[in-house]
Order: C-alpha cells, then structure tokens, then sequence
C-alpha cells in the first residue's frame, strides 16, 4: 500500500526568507505516515519515535509538494513507515526534498497496544529497508532505555535535594 499527499506551500507555511517551516512539513509528514499506518492497522496509531528525519533540500512558498508514505516494517504492535517528500517542478519532474521515517503503535479503544498483520517486504528494496528498520529499532530501544535511565537518576537526584532541603528545615 502506499499513502500519498499533496501539498501547495502558502504564505502562512514560510518564514521570513520565504523558506518552509521544518515543523510545518514534519506535521504534513506526521500526518500522511500516520494515515499510512492506519491503514495497515485498520486501527488508530499512535505516534511513538520519529527519527532519520533528513532535510536534504530547501522547499520555498509556492512549491508543490508530493508525500509519499509506506510501510517499511511491522513487530507485534508496532509500525515503521518511511515518508519521502519531493517538490514537483511544473514540468513534473520530482526532486526528494526529504526522507523519514516514524514509528506507530496500534491501540485499542482505550490507548493500549493491539497486535497488527505482520508486513511482507516484497523485493529488493522492501527487503533492503526490512533489515534497516531492524538496526533503527535496535537504535531506538537503546536510546528509549538511556532516556528512561537518564529520567531516573534525575528525579533520584531531585528527591535527594528536596529531602535535604526538608531535614535542613527541621534544624
Ligand atoms: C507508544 C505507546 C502506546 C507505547 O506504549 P507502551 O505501554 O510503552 O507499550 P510497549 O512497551 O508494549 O510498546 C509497544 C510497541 O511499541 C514499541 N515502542 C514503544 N516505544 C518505542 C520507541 N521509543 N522506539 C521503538 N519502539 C518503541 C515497542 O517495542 C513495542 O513494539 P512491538 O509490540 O512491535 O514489539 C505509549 O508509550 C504512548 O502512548 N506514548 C505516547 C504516544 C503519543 O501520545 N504520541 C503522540 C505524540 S504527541
């Protein structure tokens, strides 16, 4: 399956040098990857890391902008789905403009993680970005356990200087 959006770049999408905001395309990435999850999941999504997030050319107010998302890879729960986007010149010729790629949850009704029909990669290519999307998952789960590590010890430290602060009180 393959999930495409198209979008013009107005005046209230660029800044003062008539440049797209980054945070204005990654909502239309965000946006056109989670209707490509969904439709994998026949679910809701949630979005759960986003990395790879590559901006290779400027885009500028009035280009025409083509989102192409697809799935790349599935676990129990989770999806990975890759989004390219290229600025579309009038003659039709396409230049990729950035790549990206986002992890999903499909929850249940009420938010927990339900299990998904796994993807097949078909080919040279999806089967390319099957084994690479195993090494970006094994990056993401490293990263999310230093986050979690890193969180911890900051609010041990927290608590550590809130009961200091409490027992110099006491005196
Ligand atoms: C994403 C979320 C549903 C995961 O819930 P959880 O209780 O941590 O569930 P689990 O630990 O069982 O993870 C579920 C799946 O997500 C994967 N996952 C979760 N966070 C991940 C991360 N940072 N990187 C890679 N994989 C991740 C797990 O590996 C697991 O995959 P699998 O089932 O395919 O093996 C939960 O963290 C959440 O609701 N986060 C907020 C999401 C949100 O609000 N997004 C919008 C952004 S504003």
């Amino acid at each position: 399956m393959r999930t495409t959006t198209v979008q013009i770049v107005m005046v209230s999408h660029v800044n003062g040098s008539n440049r797209l905001f980054g945070g204005q395309l990654m909502q239309w990435i965000d946006v056109t990857a989670a209707v490509e999850a969904r439709r994998h999941a026949f679910s809701d999504v949630t979005t759960a890391a986003v990395d790879a997030l590559e901006f290779l050319a400027p885009v500028f107010l009035n280009d025409l902008l083509v989102l192409q998302a697809e799935v790349t890879w599935t676990g129990k729960t989770s999806i990975e789905v890759r989004v390219e986007t290229f600025r579309e010149h009038l003659n039709g010729e396409r230049v990729l403009v950035n790549r990206a790629y986002f992890l999903f949850v499909a929850v249940d009704n009420h938010g927990k993680p339900r299990e998904v029909e796994p993807f097949v990669p078909r080919g040279p290519v999806q089967l390319r970005e099957w084994d690479n999307a195993i090494t970006r998952r094994e990056h993401r789960l490293k990263m999310r356990e230093e986050m979690n590590a890193l969180a911890q010890l900051k609010n041990e430290q927290a608590f550590a200087k809130l009961k200091q602060n409490h027992d110099a009180d006491e005196y």
